[in-house]
């Protein structure tokens, strides 16, 4: 249990598939959600490889935010970081923040990632203060497979 900046107190825990409908519904609010990759299966198959990879923190019953820490032995990733609107300026992001890395430095990761669109000023604010910084000499290149 850890209380946010206005005394909320705010369980974290790993993502199970009841809370499925719920996170979805906030990824949405938050303008996150892609359909092609948020799907109840995709969501199964990765706690199931790696229990921490999604965790949630929750007041009560209610879902305040979510973050996905995606390890792979090549990459790791922070994806999907996102609090509720209501729950936003407490602390909250930053402790779902610090545990995702947590979560990836004790699974080994030396560094992680993360994509953010350069059009998403608070976030990248927010990141910069996490002590994330761009990367100058890279490129991100796409393709629809
Ligand atoms: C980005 C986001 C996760 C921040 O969550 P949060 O719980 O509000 O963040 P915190 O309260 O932990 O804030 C941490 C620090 O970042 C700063 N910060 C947070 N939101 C900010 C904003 N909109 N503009 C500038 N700074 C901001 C806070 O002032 C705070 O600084 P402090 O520690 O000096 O007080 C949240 O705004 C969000 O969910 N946005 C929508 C989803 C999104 O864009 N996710 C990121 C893309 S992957």
């Amino acid at each position: 249990m850890n209380i946010s900046k206005t005394g909320a107190c705010m369980d974290f825990r790993n993502y199970k598939d009841s809370d499925f409908k719920e996170l979805i519904t906030l990824l949405k609010i938050n303008n996150s959600f892609d359909k092609m990759t948020d799907s109840r299966k995709i969501f199964k198959a990765l706690v199931k490889q790696n229990p921490e990879a999604i965790i949630l923190a929750v007041e009560g019953k209610k879902l305040a935010g979510y973050v996905f820490a995606i390890y792979t032995p090549f990459e790791s990733y922070i994806h999907h970081l996102g609090v509720a609107p209501e729950f936003r300026k407490q602390g909250i992001g930053s402790m779902l923040l610090a545990r995702a890395e947590k979560a990836l430095k004790c699974k080994g990761a030396k560094r992680a990632d993360l994509f953010v669109s350069s059009k998403n000023c608070p976030a990248l604010g927010f990141y910069k203060k996490k002590k994330w910084a761009w990367l100058e000499r890279v490129l991100v290149m796409e393709k629809e497979l």
